[in-house]
């Protein structure tokens, strides 16, 4: 490993607290004037190193840019392999070719911005610089291509306990089927799983799980199209490292769907978190759309419906969307 990332781990891991040429020098087992190499190095690269006299170097606090090893310096697991870059298409697209290659589960690609960044239904999903993170993260799991809808539902419900722990219960988000999370109504994260499946088995050969999260509003606000439905987690309010913070947050929650890809528990709490139950919603199938009372979740994440007629039907997600009547 380069000296310049030795000393941003050991930055990371001190964030906001300084220290010393000196104790950096030791640690890493080089020189005092290799590490100020190093510092410099990364200045130049765009990171933001203070220095205080007699002290030493320091991240600040209040720095939002995202990186590899403040993410994990906070995350702490060893089964993630963090991959940060700054502008890409699609990390889910990316992913996608990553897996192919025979990249192992816990990967997890991660961008500042995206110029392709994709949702359900080949629609776009705005994913400008500054102001979101764009997670893409490769699963392996020995699960039926017909559960796969489950990796969807328990990432929604890791990324509303993420949020909920990185805002100190201050945010309540809520899961509008099947895909989506919002606050106060709004949407403030999509979700997206793209998996190819083994012929012969039926099994999943991968899954890219690609989440994408707005955290601040961004610059000049949304585009005019989404203004009305996006929002973000923290408008205008100025947040410490949001962005490696809620990165490795979410991470830490998707944790669990290494370890138990279609645990039930996490449906039951899918269930819990649904924004339009009981609510009169629109469904939208192809370019026709009908009214409906939504009544719940079944067991297979299937949306259940009653029409203005009285008969009922169990949506599934890839056929059709809904939205608040309304709306
Ligand atoms: C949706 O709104 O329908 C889902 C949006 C999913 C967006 C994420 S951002 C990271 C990953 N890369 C993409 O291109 N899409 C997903």
């Amino acid at each position: 490993m380069k000296t310049s990332q030795y000393v941003l781990e050991l930055l990371e891991q001190n964030r906001g607290k300084a220290v010393s040429g000196e104790e950096l020098a030791a640690a890493i087992g080089v020189s005092r004037n290799a590490v100020w190499k190093a510092i410099e190095e990364l200045r130049r690269s765009g990171v933001k190193i203070n220095a205080k006299t007699k002290t030493g170097y320091f991240l600040p606090e209040s720095d939002n840019s995202l990186s590899k090893e403040g993410i994990t310096a906070l995350l702490g697991d060893e089964r993630f392999t963090v991959d940060v870059r700054h502008t890409v298409t699609s990390t889910n697209d990316l992913l996608k070719q990553l897996a192919v290659t025979g990249t192992p589960e816990g990967y997890a690609l991660i961008a500042a911005e995206q110029t392709m960044g994709k949702g359900r239904f080949g629609r776009k999903f705005y994913s400008p610089d500054g102001s979101g993170v764009y997670i893409s993260l490769l699963l392996r799991p020995k699960m039926k291509a017909e559960d796969s809808l489950f990796i969807t539902t328990s990432a929604a419900v890791a990324v509303c306990r993420a949020v909920e722990t990185i805002s100190g219960g201050r945010l309540s988000p809520k899961i509008k089927w099947v895909n989506d999370i919002y606050i106060n109504q709004k949407k403030v994260c999509g979700i997206l799983t793209e998996a190819a499946v083994s012929f012969e088995s039926g099994m999943l050969d991968y899954a890219v799980l690609g989440i994408g999260i707005n955290i601040t509003t961004p610059e000049g606000d949304f585009p005019e199209e989404i203004k009305g439905i996006a929002t973000s987690l923290f408008g205008g309010t100025e947040q410490d490292n949001i962005r490696n913070r809620i990165a490795a947050e979410v991470l830490k929650e998707l944790g669990g769907l290494i370890d138990a890809p279609d645990d039930k528990a996490c449906l039951e709490e899918y269930k819990q978190r649904q924004l339009l139950i009981d609510r009169d919603i629109v469904v939208i199938k192809g370019d026709k759309r009908i009214f409906a009372r939504a009544l719940g979740v079944d067991e297979r994440a299937r949306l259940c419906v009653r029409y203005e007629d009285g008969s009922t039907e169990a949506l599934i997600s890839g056929e059709v969307s809904v939205r608040a009547a309304g709306n």
